[in-house]
């Protein structure tokens, strides 16, 4: 467990022109975990992610029976196959700690296998919704104990028979859409799965990388893939790009911060994760380049270069949601310090990330003297270029690590004393935000909670 902390921001950052490398993706390092696990062989997964989310991944999979180990920069991790877990409890336990995706993603796997498991996770996951994972598997034939209950801890038992069927994803929930593709793995026949919202498409990336039975059809609204299952699958080699949503923190710190360049390598550059950069390029006037854009296991990846701009307000379509999901909370961040007021609709799925999104960073925003009006499913902020921070301000990040991310980019741009608890959440994506921090010039101080 990372020991508890806060975070006391006094200063505005001062002007920056540098080159960095943030942390690697979060949603390739767990996928590229879980799938190595089903392959025949060793696989051999460079620049992992080694973030409390990831970790406790990788732990669950060691849990599970499966042997990972670090060699010098990489990860081995030793697949016996399809449905080649070892559990030698009758119930086996497993901890996702904050890992949405994990909670959500493995179950998949654990679908075809007979056993009981008994997931659980931290403060925030036992809150969020499960309801997403239940349907989908117990109509493929898993049972979920106790019945009628939506989040964790739940215990799930596999099933021998797993029957492929059709299923409908209509939240434009990639976790939601990616777990009944694992399963599918392992299910004999074609599951079909028509994704009305088309969400980050990584796992289908993946998939066809390492040859799996995959097919994506467009349709005229959103995809239809279909999987069969059942095929053997072998080890791979896979180098994770870095995550364009840790990338968001320190576009939004150049944007904002006067007569500053920065240049950030090698991120993440999928079309379904790149709704934040087409906004802030598109609609709110960013000065941001894209170079040398290149594939790296499977998954497009460049250079992203940013300069201080003068922003303009916005109103977010909504059929970008999926594409900027992990991104409101700074994005919430920028529009308050703009002129002008900004409106996001179709936003109701932030109300079941780690935390509340809309509602813990409203509640910040009202905090600091930012008028803002809200319903389940958007929010109108009427920013303010000329906020000021007089008295101390507390931020609880609510075990969100983007919030708490977000909160520490409006202090080192307003200055001022803003104090962000439980800032140790930020390790479940981000272990190195704070020395990121300092190799720009800014001063972040730490503090025991
Ligand atoms: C993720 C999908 C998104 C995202 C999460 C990671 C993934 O969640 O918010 O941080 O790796 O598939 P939803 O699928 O619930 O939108």
């Amino acid at each position: 467990m990372t020991k508890k902390i806060s975070v006391l921001i006094n200063k505005k950052i001062k002007k920056f022109n540098k080159t960095i490398k943030v942390a690697a993706d979060k949603s390739l390092s767990l996928r590229a975990l879980m799938l190595a696990s089903q392959c025949i062989g060793i696989s051999k997964i460079r620049n992992l992610l080694e973030s409390d989310d990831v970790l406790n991944c990788l732990k669950a999979l060691k849990t599970l029976g499966v042997k990972i180990v670090k060699d010098n920069n990489a990860y081995l991790v030793y697949g016996n196959g399809l449905n080649s877990f070892k559990t030698k409890k009758k119930i086996t336990k497993i901890f996702v700690g904050n890992s949405g995706t994990t909670a959500r993603l493995l179950p998949g796997l654990l679908s075809a296998h007979v056993g009981k498991f008994y997931l659980y996770g931290d403060k925030s996951m036992n809150k969020r919704d499960m309801s997403r994972v239940i349907e989908p598997l117990e109509k493929i034939g898993c049972f979920f104990y106790p019945p009628k209950k939506s989040t964790l801890p739940l215990t799930l038992e596999g099933t021998s028979m797993p029957l492929a069927q059709k299923h409908i994803e209509n939240r434009g929930s990639a976790q939601a859409k990616s777990l009944i593709l694992l399963s599918g793995l392992s299910t004999p026949g074609i599951t079909t799965l028509e994704e009305k919202k088309i969400s980050r498409n990584h796992t289908e990336i993946f998939l066809k990388k390492i040859n799996a039975d995959i097919k994506v059809k467009k349709l005229k609204k959103g995809n239809l893939i279909t999987l069969r299952g059942q095929k053997n699958l072998h080890a791979f080699n896979y180098t994770v790009g870095s995550d364009p949503s840790s990338a968001s923190f320190f576009i939004a710190l150049t944007l904002l911060t006067p007569n500053s360049k920065l240049t950030i390598k090698n991120v993440i550059c999928n079309p379904t994760r790149t709704g934040f950069l087409k906004i802030l390029k598109e609609k709110m006037n960013a000065n941001i380049k894209v170079s040398n854009l290149k594939k790296i296991s499977g998954e497009l990846v460049g250079n992203i270069t940013i300069r201080s701009s003068s922003l303009k307000s916005i109103n977010c379509p909504k059929e970008l949601v999926p594409f900027l999901i992990d991104e409101f909370c700074i994005l919430f961040i920028i529009t308050s310090m703009i002129k002008g007021v900004s409106k996001f609709t179709g936003i109701s799925e932030l109300r079941h990330k780690e935390s509340d999104r809309i509602k813990s960073m409203e509640r910040g925003l009202n905090k600091i003297g930012i008028k803002t009006e809200s319903t389940y499913d958007s929010l109108k902020i009427y920013g303010n270029p000329r906020i000021k921070i007089n008295k101390k301000v507390d931020i609880f990040s609510n075990y969100d690590h983007r919030v708490a991310l977000s909160w520490a980019i409006l202090g080192l741009v307003v200055g001022g004393r803003v104090k962000i608890h439980n800032f140790e959440t930020t390790n479940t994506s981000f272990p190195n935000f704070l020395s990121l921090i300092k190799s720009l010039g800014g001063k972040i101080e730490i503090k025991k909670n």
